[in-house]
This record gives structure tokens, sequence and C-alpha cells, in this order.
């Protein structure tokens, strides 16, 4: 079928790019800063934004290419667009924590339609095709079914969002006062197929942009959970916005 033969190729190409993330030499030439608090840029994110950016073109030459380290976002509007974050993780990775990942989501006419989020590290291939359910190295993924009560909550800290900062630490304790603890991994895709596996029941980001959950936000749906803005709405593919992932119990 066409669209598995998409997946079989989007994540050869994805694997071949975790590559270059872990044979990287990181050292401190490698890292530029951008706007915000404590945001990086490595030329390892723009090596492997230009590596999917060829190769996923490759596979649907006609279609819109939106990937973090561009200096201008293409609109996501009909047809198929990529979205794609290189790095999500980048302190991660410049610190060797080991706790980053590469994400392509695939929308089709403004919809997304595909996800993959993959962590080199630990060889975690995350997969799913809207009404395809979710998938762990090609075996099947379901959110948890344990209440908040009994859950962790995974949270970012929108880092590069000053105001953000410290609505998102009440919000954090918050939910650590409800929930057995909370965890703050750096990785919002990871946080998102996290929720999606049941490894946690929750989580949540008061801004985020597109490349960061296009995929995860799909897989933790296709994984049986719900995703909205943090106001109840539906995730913008265009505009950055908060994201709250539960297992659809909360
Ligand atoms: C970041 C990570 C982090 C989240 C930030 C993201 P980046 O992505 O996902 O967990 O808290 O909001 O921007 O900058 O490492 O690609
Ligand atoms: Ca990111
Ligand atoms: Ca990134």
């Amino acid at each position: 079928m066409e669209k598995n033969e998409w997946m079989e190729q989007i994540t050869d190409i994805v694997r071949a790019c975790g590559e270059i993330i872990l044979q990287a030499d990181r050292g401190k030439g490698c890292i530029d800063e951008k706007a915000g608090h404590a945001n990086f840029v490595t030329t390892y994110d723009r090596k492997v934004q230009q590596e999917l950016q060829g190769r996923l073109l490759e596979i649907l030459p006609g279609a819109v290419f939106v990937g973090e380290e561009e200096d201008r976002h293409a609109a996501v509007a009909e047809g198929y667009a990529f979205i794609v974050d290189p790095i999500d993780g980048t302190t991660n990775f410049i610190k060797d924590y080991h706790m980053s990942a590469i994400s392509v989501g695939l929308a089709r006419d403004g919809e997304r339609y595909m996800g993959v989020v993959y962590n080199p590290y630990l060889n975690e291939m995350f997969t799913a095709v809207k009404g395809q359910g979710a998938y762990l190295n090609g075996e099947p993924i379901h959110v948890s079914s344990e209440p908040l009560s009994n859950g962790v909550v995974l949270f970012g800290t929108a880092p590069y969002y000053e105001e953000l900062n410290r609505r998102s630490f009440e919000m954090a304790y918050d939910y650590f006062k409800r929930a057995l603890d909370v965890r703050r991994s750096g990785s919002a895709a990871l946080d998102l197929c996290s929720v999606a596996a049941g490894r946690a029941e929750l989580f949540f980001e008061l801004r985020l942009c597109p490349w960061d959950f296009a995929a995860g936000s799909l897989i933790v749906e296709e994984a049986g959970g719900k995703v909205t803005t943090a106001e109840g709405g539906a995730l913008s593919l265009n505009m950055p916005c908060s994201v709250i992932a539960t297992n659809g119990l909360e």
C-alpha cells in the first residue's frame, strides 16, 4: 500500500539520520545561540535537517517542507507537508544526555496524517498513520488506563518564553500534588510518545511549535489518547500553541 511504503522509506531515512546524531563530534565549535533563553542550534541540527529535506522530498517531490532550522517557515495548507524537527532536545544533545529525537510529521490537506519520532540512543522508533494505530518498533502501543492520581505527569518548561516559565512550574506543582510525581525530559516529542506508550499519563507545555508536536500528537491520538491546547481547542500546524496530551481519562 502506498502509505506504508512511505512509512518504510521515512523510517529508513530517519534511522540513517539518527546515526548522524550518534556519531556527532559535539564540541563547543558546533553550537550557535538563537533568540530566547538557552536556545541553541548546532551544526548537527542543520545537518540532519538538510539530509531530511533532501531525502524526504525525494519520496514526495511536491510536498511543502517545514523544518525548525529554516529562516522562514512555509504555510501548511493543501496537499502534503513535512513538518520536521531535526533534533528535538538540542540542549540534551549538547549535554550528551541521550534524550533527543528526530521528529517527522506529514500533513495532508492541513491535517496530521503520519508521524515518526525516533530516539536513536534507545533505537526506539514511534510511528503512526491516521486511523491505523500507533507503534513502537513495529509493535502496537496504547495509552495507559491509570487515573491521574496513579499517574506520572511530564511537562515542558516553555524555556524560550520567559513569560510562561512561572506558570509552567505552578501547573507542574499542581499536577505534582494530584499525581504520583512529575518529570521533565527535555524533548517534547519523546514526552508525547511516552504518553502514547503508557509510560506516563499526561504531558503539558504552555507553548510548543508545530515541529515539536506534529508527529508526536498523532502518535498519542492513534494510541488512544487525547491531545488539545490548554483551553481544550485543536492544535494548529501553522503557529505555536499550548499542548496537553492525556490518556483520555483526565
Ligand atoms: C524543545 C524541547 C523541550 C521543550 C521546548 C522545545 P528543541 O525543542 O522539546 O523539551 O521544552 O519547548 O522547544 O529546541 O530542543 O528542538
Ligand atoms: Ca523541538
Ligand atoms: Ca529542534
